[in-house]
Order: C-alpha cells, then sequence, then structure tokens
C-alpha cells in the first residue's frame, strides 16, 4: 500500500504531529509507503509537489508548529484559477487531480484540514478517490466532531495574551479589547474570555450593541474598576450590522471572506461614547503559531493512528472524529457545510452570564 497525506487550509499547531503519527503507523505497524503532498491540493496538480515521509523525516516534529508539508487556503481543484489568453479564469481541473492520484500509485488519500478542505475531499472521493478525513482548525467549528486539532493550542495563546494584558490595562486604567479569530464562530472568544477573566465577550451567535458595552463599561467605573478588558471574536456583529464591518470587502480571497479590523473598530466606539482610553490588540496569526499543546499533539496522535486504521479497513469518505473522549468515523458529508456555532443557552455562556460578563447584547 501507497498512502498519501496532505494538509489543507489554514495552518494551526498540531498538523505536524498529525503527519508525524500517519507516517509512523503507517510505516512500523502497516509496512506502507507514504507520500507528502505539498501545499494542500496543489501537490496532486503539480506531482513534482510530492515527498517521500520515512521514519527519520518525521522524527523531531512532534511539537513543531505549522506543517512540513506546506498548506494554502486557495487552490481548490473545483474552482482553480488558471491563467487562459493572458487573463485570470475559474477552471474545474479535478479530473487532473484524480488522474494524477493513479499517476503517484496511490492507494488512499488521508486529508488533515477543515471545512473547505474536508468539502473538497468530499467531492473527490465522489469522483472515486479512496479519501480519509482528520478534522483541524483553530475555530472549533466543526459540527461532526467535538474538537479539531489546533484549537487547544489557540484558545492557550489567547488566554496567555488576555492575562499579560490584566496589567497593562489597570496600570493605566484602560478599556482594552482583543480581537481573536474564529471566523463565524464564537469558541475562541467565549472560552478564552472566561479562562481570562475578561469583563465582555462579544461573539457572532449573539449580536451586541455598541451604547451596552459602553453602559457596562461605565458602570464598571462606577463601582471602581477603572479598566476592563473585552474579547470580541473577528466575526462578531452589531445589532443590524455585519461581519467585519471593516475589512471583507476589500479583502477577498478567491471568494473566501475575510474577516477583521472589528476590534479596531469597537476600541473608537468606546473611547467616543464610553469616554476612555482605549486600545485594541489583534491577535491574528499568533493564535496559528508555535508549538501544539500537549493536548492537541495526543489528539493529533490519536487522530492520526486511527485515520491510518480506517485506510486499512478501508473506511473511505469518512472522517475521524472526536466524541465525547472517544474517537469514531463520521461520513464527511456531516462535516461540511455544517458549522457548529456557540449555542446562546449554552452551560458556557450562561456561567458567563452568571459571573457578571456582559455579552453586549
Ligand atoms: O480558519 C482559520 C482562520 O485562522 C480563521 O480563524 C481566520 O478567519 C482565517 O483562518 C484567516 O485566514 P488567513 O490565514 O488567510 O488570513
Amino acid at each position: 500500500m501507497k498512502i498519501g497525506i496532505s494538509t489543507g487550509g489554514g495552518d494551526c499547531p498540531g498538523l505536524n504531529a498529525v503527519v508525524r503519527a500517519v507516517t509512523l503507523s503507517a510505516i512500523k505497524n502497516q509496512s506502507w509507503e507514504v507520500l507528502g503532498i505539498q501545499d494542500g491540493f496543489e501537490g496532486l496538480i503539480d506531482t513534482e509537489r510530492t515527498q517521500v515521509l520515512s521514519i527519520k523525516d518525521v522524527d523531531g516534529i512532534l511539537g513543531l508548529g505549522g506543517t512540513v508539508l506546506g498548506t494554502t487556503n486557495r487552490g481548490n481543484p473545483f474552482k482553480y484559477v488558471v491563467e487562459e489568453n493572458g487573463e485570470e479564469v475559474i477552471r474545474d481541473i479535478s479530473d487532473t487531480v484524480v488522474a494524477n492520484f493513479h499517476k503517484l500509485g496511490l492507494d488512499a488519500l488521508i486529508l488533515v484540514g477543515g471545512d473547505g478542505t474536508q468539502s473538497i475531499g468530499y467531492r473527490l472521493f465522489q469522483k472515486g478517490l479512496p479519501i480519509v478525513g482528520i478534522p483541524k482548525t483553530i475555530d472549533n467549528d466543526l459540527l461532526a466532531t467535538d474538537a479539531t486539532i489546533g484549537y487547544n493550542t489557540a484558545l492557550a495563546i489567547a488566554v496567555d495574551a488576555i492575562d499579560r494584558l490584566h496589567t497593562t490595562a489597570r496600570s493605566h486604567h484602560r478599556a482594552l479589547v482583543v480581537e481573536v479569530m474564529g471566523r463565524y464562530a464564537g469558541w475562541i472568544a467565549l472560552e478564552a474570555g472566561l479562562a481570562g477573566a475578561v469583563d465582555i465577550i462579544l461573539i457572532p451567535e449573539i449580536p451586541f450593541e455598541v451604547g451596552k458595552v459602553c453602559n457596562h463599561i461605565n458602570k464598571l467605573i462606577e463601582n471602581g474598576k477603572h479598566y476592563s478588558i473585552t474579547v470580541i471574536a473577528e466575526g462578531a456583529v452589531p445589532l443590524g450590522g455585519r461581519h467585519s464591518i471593516i475589512e471583507s470587502e476589500a479583502q477577498n480571497l478567491g471568494g473566501v471572506e475575510r474577516l477583521g479590523g472589528i476590534g479596531n473598530w469597537l476600541s473608537q466606539q468606546i473611547e467616543e461614547i464610553a469616554d476612555i482610553e482605549s486600545r485594541c490588540v489583534v491577535l491574528g496569526h499568533l493564535q496559528r503559531g508555535g508549538p501544539p499543546s500537549h493536548a492537541d499533539r495526543l489528539l493529533a496522535t490519536r487522530m492520526g493512528t486511527f485515520a491510518v486504521d480506517m485506510v486499512k479497513r478501508q473506511r473511505f469518505g469518512r472522517m475521524v472524529a472526536l466524541k465525547g473522549k472517544a474517537l469514531q468515523e463520521v461520513d464527511v458529508a456531516e462535516a461540511v457545510d455544517k458549522v457548529r456555532l456557540v449555542r446562546k443557552d449554552s452551560e458556557t455562556v450562561l456561567a458567563a452570564r452568571d459571573i457578571g460578563i456582559s455579552f453586549g447584547d
């Protein structure tokens, strides 16, 4: 057997841990050959972008951030940008991917990715490719699994940043705003906000009113707390407004809306309305960098070996998922186009409200 492994979409801590687990398990346990496909699906479009992975190649990468295979959040073979007669046009080149899979002598392909990668994987499976998925994304927004590789580390980074901001906010009597990633889901903001003892949490699932945010900050001041921390998800929406009010339309990555800018906007609003000095910190890609947490290393290793076992059992068109504490397999179809959002009545939201955190609603 010869299997391919590819990492697609935005990188995150824990991807190398999966590459290592798949490689070690496939070689040591099954005596298979492993081919690393570079830069997402690009390595199946240009077959030069592949590398045989040996046990030595994955030595020392468990705790390494990013992905040794490279990745991209463009390069969808079903909507591939090609140049024709000096013009950029979109073409479906998925047949090339299927042909190259066979040309490379592959028997199966393990795709490590979020919603976008798994959707493409599902369509390639429908075209006959034997695919097994592994979920990763710092956004933690795949409905089919309780956890995705990368989220735990991103959360830890956000909590660490918030912890550090407390002292400077308090010293300067400022209202600090921390913008975190997460796309249309508020997991990082909610859980980092609660773990980081912030005053206000703003998430896409609960539209907020700027007036209520400012009232909360002023009330804190009245009660003697002359600083505050607000954590805001990049996809948070002011009531009656829209996502990413600053950057979205200008920045478009092959049809993928790029979120960001709402933290700075809110910080300005707070200065004007609440009349308190405010600063905004955008954590951005810091949340995707550096070594994976121990939890992500474990999850990645478990999911990687589980996926190899699924290949052995020919469980194609399926994805590894964590349900409770156990790994299971689910149909990839279940994992795509269905986003896992924070429920407004979830126990975590209620706990936050119980201890006086405002959601600006
Ligand atoms: O999906 C992961 C993620 O980090 C999102 O939280 C964020 O909106 C997006 O990717 C950023 O993408 P890029 O790396 O293209 O800026």
